[in-house]
């Protein structure tokens, strides 16, 4: 990759703990070189101590933009000037905004999720989710999905981790929403109806990756399936969605569609999604 650095390229980057792994500046450098912009997006690794260091120095280099990655979603929200409702209520920012010294955050990851079932298909207008997990995806996407499905079931190992959420679902989106456990019985159960199942907890996850929480034989052809998971870039849960013949949405769409989220953000110009795409999963398979 050659890239033309010049005195008015604009810098955006990504801070984490840890961070070498991100896929974030393979995606974003990816869109920049396609749509022709002259910016250039890095990976910095940022211990808890400096995040306040960091936002005083984006707003003092002019860094124009940055996603946030664990474990700062929740700390840099101190630091920064206005936070959209999103990330407020879901105490979360994936995306900082430098509008001229105004430090703006906002959270794509609902977005992300909401565009990868919308753009393969899904629709989800009085639809039944059920959704597994309640860690800061989890929620993300439950906040988001709710306001367009008509029905949620909310599973987690932990479920006391949801009723918040759930409340608040419920108050502000009037959506009926159901919390639990997961034992195997109340999965099955929540699938015998559902139209749209999102797994979004790290079940699956390299190195487990023989796992999963929901039995093959409780899916059903008229499912559709998303395992946000995407390390393997297909999952157990995906092979045996698949296997049955329902539609099956891949983690790395909401991964693109959350890294698209943040560019438009940021530039302002519809993300090359299929760049972004091939770029993904190009260095997924490295
Ligand atoms: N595709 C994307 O764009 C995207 C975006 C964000 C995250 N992800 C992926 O989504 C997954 C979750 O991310 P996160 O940030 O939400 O993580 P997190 O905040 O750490 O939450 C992890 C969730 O997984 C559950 N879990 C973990 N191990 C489990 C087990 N053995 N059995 C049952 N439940 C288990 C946890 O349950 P408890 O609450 O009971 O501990 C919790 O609900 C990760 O694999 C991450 O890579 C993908």
């Amino acid at each position: 990759m050659t890239m033309n650095i010049t005195g008015k390229t604009a810098v955006y980057g990504v801070i984490g703990d840890p961070i070498e792994h991100s896929l974030s500046p393979t995606l974003q450098n990816a869109a920049f070189q396609a749509l022709n912009v002259d910016c250039v997006f890095l990976a910095f690794h940022v211990l808890p101590s400096g995040v306040e260091d960091v936002l005083r120095g984006m707003r003092g280099l002019g860094i124009r933009g940055l996603n946030v990655t664990m474990p700062h979603k929740n700390a840099v929200i101190a630091h920064l000037d206005e936070v959209d409702e999103t990330a407020q209520f879901l105490g979360s920012v994936n995306t900082i905004l430098n509008d001229d010294g105004k430090l703006r955050g906002f959270s794509t990851d609902g977005t992300g999720a909401h565009r990868a079932l919308e753009e393969n298909g899904v629709d989800l207008a009085g639809k039944k989710l059920v959704l597994l997990g309640a860690g800061g995806a989890a929620k993300a996407i439950a906040y988001t999905l709710a306001q367009e499905v008509s029905e949620l079931v909310l599973l987690n190992r932990t479920p006391q981790k949801l009723d918040s959420l759930a409340e608040a679902v419920n108050q502000k989106f009037h959506k009926k929403v159901t919390v639990a456990s997961t034992p195997p019985n109340t999965i099955q159960e929540s699938l015998k109806d559902a139209d749209i199942l999102v797994n979004a907890t790290n079940v699956g996850m390299y190195p487990n990756t023989a796992q999963s929480l929901v039995a093959a034989e409780w899916i059903k052809p008229d499912l559709a399936v998303m395992d946000i998971v995407y390390n393997p870039l297909e999952t157990k849960l995906a092979k045996d969605a698949k296997a049955a013949g329902a539609r099956v949405i891949s983690g790395v769409e909401m991964l693109i569609y959350q890294g698209a989220a943040s560019f438009e953000l940021w530039t302002g110009k519809p993300a090359p999604v299929e760049v972004m795409r091939n770029a993904a999963i190009t260095q997924l398979h490295r």
